[in-house]
């Protein structure tokens, strides 16, 4: 079943008189289920792609249905709180640079999907079965600046699961962790896609997480291959 649909997906950015083409008519698909991994070099679009497809950012042009219904057409949107429902209903995020809230505890930044929104409630119990299963529980009442990158980028896995989403989109997830803590998070990623169903969209450079992938996305200079 078809879950996201892009269609010439392309995405300028602005900088003084500069005009960065960062992604150039990107048309794909993702079915529900697939684990679709994007590669390719520093600066090729990876990270605007993925914040594209989680409606975290528009695209200059280009239309993106996310399950049946359309979120960005060119010349119209959805208003930031439709765009805020379909994030919190379809999404989780592992951040590239983490954005952890250095002055909440791990367990505060897990819940923080909710802490902004009165009307979201974190689905408290998922916490501690979630801390476990990335061998952060100790770490609890800790805060960032007291961890290591490693511990600090399990928080932010942590955070993406906390509300079961429907996609998970990792930038990067092992981009801080040894070879051990790679194989462990790509087992996660593995056990949450067949066990939980969970669709998958991964940004890596690392080739053996990238193996993974039922799909993979090419990216170069903005030019999407597949
Ligand atoms: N907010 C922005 N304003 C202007 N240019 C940007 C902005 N964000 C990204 N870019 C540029 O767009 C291009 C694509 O950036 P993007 O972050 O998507 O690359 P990436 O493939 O994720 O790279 P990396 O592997 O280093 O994370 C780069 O040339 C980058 O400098
Ligand atoms: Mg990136």
């Amino acid at each position: 079943m078809e879950l996201i649909q892009a269609n010439n997906i392309t995405k300028i950015y602005t900088r003084g008189s500069e005009k960065i083409h960062a992604l150039n008519n990107a048309s794909f698909s993702v079915n529900k289920g697939d684990i679709v991994c994007v590669i390719g070099q520093s600066g090729s679009g990876k990270t605007t792609l993925v914040n594209v497809l989680g409606c975290l950012d528009n695209p200059s042009s280009g239309s993106l249905t996310i399950d049946g219904k359309e979120v960005f057409k060119t010349g119209l949107s959805l208003s930031e709180s439709e765009l805020t429902h379909v994030r919190r209903r379809f999404f989780g995020y592992v951040f590239q640079k983490f954005f952890l809230i250095p002055t909440l505890t791990v367990k505060e930044n897990i819940l923080l999907p909710a802490v902004f929104q009165k009307k979201y409630k974190a689905n408290e119990e998922n916490l501690d079965p979630i801390m476990e299963m990335l061998d952060i529980a100790k770490r609890k009442e800790h805060l960032p600046s007291q961890l290591s990158g490693g511990e600090m980028q399990r928080v932010a896995i942590a955070r993406a699961l906390i509300n079961n989403p429907s996609v998970l989109i990792a930038d990067e997830p092992t981009g801080n962790l040894d070879s051990k803590r790679s194989g462990e998070i790509k087992d996660l990623i593995v056990n949450l896609n067949k066990e939980h169903g969970i669709t998958v969209i991964l940004v890596t450079h690392n080739t053996d997480l990238a193996k993974i992938g039922n799909r993979t996305l090419e990216l170069t200079d903005g030019v999407l291959r597949q």
